[in-house]
């Protein structure tokens, strides 16, 4: 299969339906319209707008997709209460730590807080581990407890309720840098968790999904993707490790990046869905696996995505660096998820 055949993404109706028939138990396909009759907003919502792979050290990209991002927020007069970074927040080197002038061009005017009034919740990619000389992860907690800051990443791994004041999403932030298998080589750039880390990190989230919860979604984020048409593919730690809980404990999104594309999967059986933002600025490569066979939803460009959050429902939407919607649905408390986007 080609890459142009790959990166034509959307699915029709009806393969949609043939692949998946019901996504679970109680999932069902709702009536389908047009892009254009696809509500951008939603009345009384809490909004959440996402990135992820976006701290690129070239940086053109990333200002198309922020530029793009704030002018269909203030397009839409939508209020952002959150910005979600899925990770790869830094690319390269991070000279001076916390104190890196990345920290104002990237982050804090790149995004700026006029258009962002919010908290920005982070997590951690592979090259924000990637040491160049240093890993860069002390550095990214750090800013986020050192200074008047957006920034919001309280340790690795941390949980938080959405919104703060009656909340209706537990949003799980998870650590998915696992350790290598093999040995590095000398002098290798990569560092991820250490295997007492990846344990600890385990046994905290079984304890959390323990914890009694009152909000009628639960939701997960982390960098690498569980599931992923991309090229970095399904990842087997991560179905070994995570996936099971997610099942039992009826997780109703995982939210990642890592692959540089947007993806929305959706697998017959399963609670979860899946969908990956990886837009956010850095280099694009090609899908491996065509959405058409397992999808809904996969696109090899540059983008952001949005999320509405209200007791009825959630609804998500992929778009393209100039605000262009590409893809969306809507998933309420029980999993029924419902297309929106043609
Ligand atoms: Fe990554």
């Amino acid at each position: 299969m080609d890459s142009d055949a790959l990166s034509v993404s959307l699915v029709s109706r009806r393969r949609f339906l043939k692949q998946t028939v019901a996504f679970s138990a109680v999932a069902a396909i709702g009536n389908q319209v047009g892009f254009a009759d696809v509500p951008t907003t939603t009345p009384g919502a809490n909004e959440i707008l996402m990135i992820g792979d976006w701290g690129y050290e070239d940086t053109a990209a990333q200002a198309k997709v922020a530029t793009g991002m704030a002018a269909y927020i203030r397009k839409n007069s939508i209020r952002p209460d959150a910005l979600f970074l899925l990770g790869d927040n830094w690319y390269g080197a991070l000279d001076g730590g916390v104190k890196s002038s990345r920290w104002h061009a990237g982050f804090e005017t790149m995004y700026p807080a006029d258009i962002f009034d919010c908290p920005a919740y982070a997590v951690l990619g592979n090259h924000d581990y990637q040491r160049w000389p240093d890993s860069k992860v002390e550095a990214e907690l750090a800013y986020a407890r050192a200074s008047k800051t957006r920034w919001t990443l309280p340790s690795r791994w941390y949980t938080f309720e959405f919104p703060k004041q009656n909340p209706l999403i537990t949003f799980i932030a998870l650590d998915s840098n696992m350790p290598h298998a093999k040995p590095l080589a000398p002098g290798s750039r990569d560092f991820t968790l250490t295997r007492e880390e990846k344990d600890q990190q385990l046994i905290w989230l079984q304890e959390e999904l323990k914890s009694p919860r009152s909000t009628p979604y639960l939701a997960v984020l982390a960098h690498h993707p569980v599931y992923s048409n991309g090229p970095h593919g399904d990842h087997p730690t991560l179905i070994q490790d995570w996936d099971p809980l997610f099942r039992k404990n009826n997780v109703t999104l995982y939210l990642a990046g890592h692959d540089h594309d947007l993806q929305h999967l959706e697998f017959e059986g399963h609670p979860t869905s899946f969908f990956l933002s990886g837009g956010g600025g850095a280099d694009l490569y090609d899908l491996k696996i065509d959405p058409g066979k397992r999808g809904p939803y996969g696109q090899k460009l540059y983008g952001f995505s949005h999320l509405s959050v209200t007791p009825k429902e959630l609804t998500l939407r992929h778009f393209d660096s100039t605000g262009g919607l590409l893809h969306a649905f809507t998933k309420t408390p029980a999993g029924q998820v419902a297309l929106l986007s043609s």
